[in-house]
C-alpha cells in the first residue's frame, strides 16, 4: 500500500517546507518535490494545509481497567484520534496499577485489542513497595516510571486520593519519604530510565490546608490550599535528587511560573530535568472559575495570569520540552459536585490539539515549536525518535494533517470520550487537525476517527550512546 500526501506544508521544529510525503507499508518512503511523488494507490491532497509529524499525548488517563465507569481506552483513544493524536502514552494509575511487569505485559496486550491511535506504557511508583520491578518495569519497556508524589493511595485498590480527609489513615499507603523518593531516583537512574512526578509537596499543602481552616469554597481557597511554592518546593528537591543519582527527571503538567524557573535554572547547572505543562496551564486562569465552575478542578491547579505567562515563557525558551494534556476524566455526576467534594482532572486529550493550534494562529508559538511540544520534543523525550516524531524516510508514517482556515467552536456533545464536561466548552478557534494518518493508514477524517482500531504499543529504544 502506498500513499502520497501530496502538496502540503511540511512542518517540522527545524522549519517549514514544501513537499510530497510517500508513505509505504506502514513508514515513510521518501520525501518528493510537490506533486512529483510518482504513482500510489492512495493521493491525499494537501494544499493549503499543514502536515506536521503525528502529535503525541504523552499524559494519558483512561481508567481502563477498573474504572470504567469513567472512561475507558477505546474511548480515549477515539477521542485521542478524533482530535489529531496519532500516538498517547498511558498513564498507569488504573486498577490494577501498572506496578509490575505482568501487569505491564497484560495491559499492553489488553490496549492493543481496542487502541484507535499507537501508545505507550507508563508503570507506577509505589516507593518501597515496589523498588524491586522498577528496572524490570524499564527493561521491559515502560516510557517511564511516574510517582504521584505526595499523593496517598488506597491501600487495596492502589488508586489516588483526592481529599485526604475521605479516608481514614488505615486504609491508606501513605506517600514515601523523601529518603525513599532518593532511592527511586537512585534505582530509576541505574536502570536508565526515566523519572517522572507530579509535583506537590504534600507537607506543604497540608499546612496550607491547616492555616485555611475550612472547606474549599472558592476557587482562592483552592490556590492558597495548594500554592506555588508547594510545586517549586518538590521540584527543586527533585532537581537534587536528579543531580545526585544522575536520573533523567521529568516534571509533568507544570502549572506556575516559580516551577518553571526552578526548572531552568536547574538545567542551567546541568541537571538532567524536563517538563512537561498542558493546555489548561497555558490558556485558563483562575479568572475563568466564574465562567466554568468547579469542574475546572485539576491537580496542580489552575493559577493566575502571571503564572500562565511564566509557562508560555518557558515553553518557548526551551524549558518545557513537551505538552500533554493530561486527560483525567471523572464522570459527569463526579465533576458536578461542589469544589470541595469533586475529584481533581478534566478530559482533554481531543481537545489538545485545535486549542494549541488556535494559539499558533494567534501568534503565541511558532509552528517549529509546536512541532517540537507536541511532536518531536515529546518523542525524544521518551525515546520514540526517529519511529515517532519525524517526518523522515523510515519513520513510522504518522501525520497530523491540520487546516490553518478551520474555524471551530469546542461543543460538549461532539466529544468522543465516555463523559464529556470539557472546561473550553463553547470555546472557538482557529485551525484543526483534519486528517490522521497511523503508520499510512487513515485513521481520522474531519473531526471523527474512521477505520477499524489499529494501535499499537510501542516502547523506547534502548538507551543509545547518543541519547546519554
Ligand atoms: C489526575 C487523575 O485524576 O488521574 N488528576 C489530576 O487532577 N491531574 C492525577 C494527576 O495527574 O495528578
Ligand atoms: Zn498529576
Amino acid at each position: 500500500m502506498r500513499t502520497r500526501i501530496s502538496n502540503g506544508t511540511i512542518v517540522t521544529p527545524a522549519g517549514r517546507f514544501q513537499a510530497d510525503v510517500v508513505c509505504q507499508d506502514g513508514l515513510i518512503a521518501a520525501l518528493a518535490e510537490p506533486g512529483r511523488g510518482g504513482p500510489a494507490d492512495e493521493v491525499i491532497d494537501a494544499s493549503g494545509k499543514l502536515v506536521f509529524p503525528g502529535f503525541i499525548d504523552p499524559h494519558v488517563h483512561s481508567r481502563d481497567p477498573g474504572l470504567t465507569e469513567k472512561e475507558d481506552f477505546a474511548h480515549s483513544t477515539r477521542a485521542a484520534a478524533a482530535g489529531g493524536i496519532t500516538t498517547i502514552c498511558e498513564m498507569p494509575n488504573a486498577v490494577p496499577p501498572v506496578t509490575d511487569v505482568h501487569v505491564l505485559r497484560d495491559r499492553a496486550a489488553q490496549h492493543s485489542e481496542v487502541a484507535s491511535v499507537d501508545f505507550g506504557l507508563w508503570a507506577l511508583s509505589l516507593g518501597p513497595e515496589n523498588l524491586d520491578q522498577v528496572p524490570r518495569l524499564i527493561e521491559a519497556g515502560a516510557v517511564g516510571v511516574k510517582l504521584f508524589w505526595g499523593y496517598a493511595l488506597h491501600r487495596t485498590t492502589r488508586q489516588l486520593v483526592y481529599n485526604l480527609a475521605d479516608e481514614p489513615p488505615e486504609r491508606l499507603i501513605l506517600p514515601p519519604t523523601n529518603g525513599e523518593v532518593f532511592q527511586l531516583f537512585a534505582a530509576v537512574a541505574r536502570a536508565g530510565g526515566l523519572l517522572a512526578a507530579h509535583c506537590e509537596d504534600r507537607g506543604v499543602i497540608e499546612a496550607c490546608q491547616r492555616s485555611l481552616g475550612h472547606d474549599l469554597e472558592r476557587y482562592d481557597d483552592l490556590l492558597a490550599a495548594r500554592p506555588d511554592v508547594a510545586e517549586a518546593a518538590a521540584i527543586a528537591t527533585g532537581a537534587e535528587f536528579a543531580r545526585a543519582t544522575g536520573c533523567r527527571f521529568h516534571v509533568v503538567h507544570i502549572s506556575s511560573a516559580r516551577g518553571v524557573e526552578i526548572v531552568r535554572r536547574s538545567q542551567r547547572a546541568g541537571i538532567s530535568i524536563s517538563a512537561e505543562t498542558c493546555p489548561q496551564y497555558l490558556t485558563l486562569t483562575d479568572e475563568d472559575y466564574d465562567r466554568i465552575g468547579p469542574m475546572m478542578k485539576v491537580y496542580p491547579p489552575v493559577r493566575r495570569a502571571a503564572d500562565r505567562e511564566g509557562i508560555w515563557q518557558g515553553l518557548l525558551d526551551g524549558t518545557i520540552t513537551s505538552v500533554g494534556s493530561d486527560h483525567a476524566p471523572h464522570t459527569v455526576e463526579e465533576k458536578r459536585r461542589s469544589l470541595a467534594a469533586q475529584p481533581a482532572g478534566c478530559i482533554g486529550v481531543e481537545t489538545l490539539a485545535p486549542v494549541m493550534l488556535d494559539a499558533m494562529l494567534r501568534g503565541r508559538i511558532s509552528a517549529e515549536r509546536l512541532a517540537w511540544v507536541c511532536s518531536e520534543g515529546t518523542a525524544r523525550l521518551y525515546r520514540l525518535y526517529p519511529r515517532k516524531g519525524a517526518i523522515l524516510p523510515g519513520s513510522d508514517a504518522d501525520l497530523t494533517i491540520v487546516d490553518p482556515a478551520a474555524e471551530w467552536q469546542i461543543d460538549n456533545a461532539r466529544l468522543h470520550s465516555k463523559h464529556n464536561l470539557s472546561p473550553w466548552h463553547g470555546r472557538r478557534g482557529r485551525g484543526r487537525p483534519v486528517l490522521g494518518v497511523l503508520r499510512g493508514r487513515v485513521i481520522m477524517r474531519d473531526g471523527e476517527p474512521v477505520g477499524e482500531p489499529s494501535g499499537r504499543p510501542v516502547r523506547p529504544a534502548e538507551a543509545r550512546p547518543a541519547d546519554a
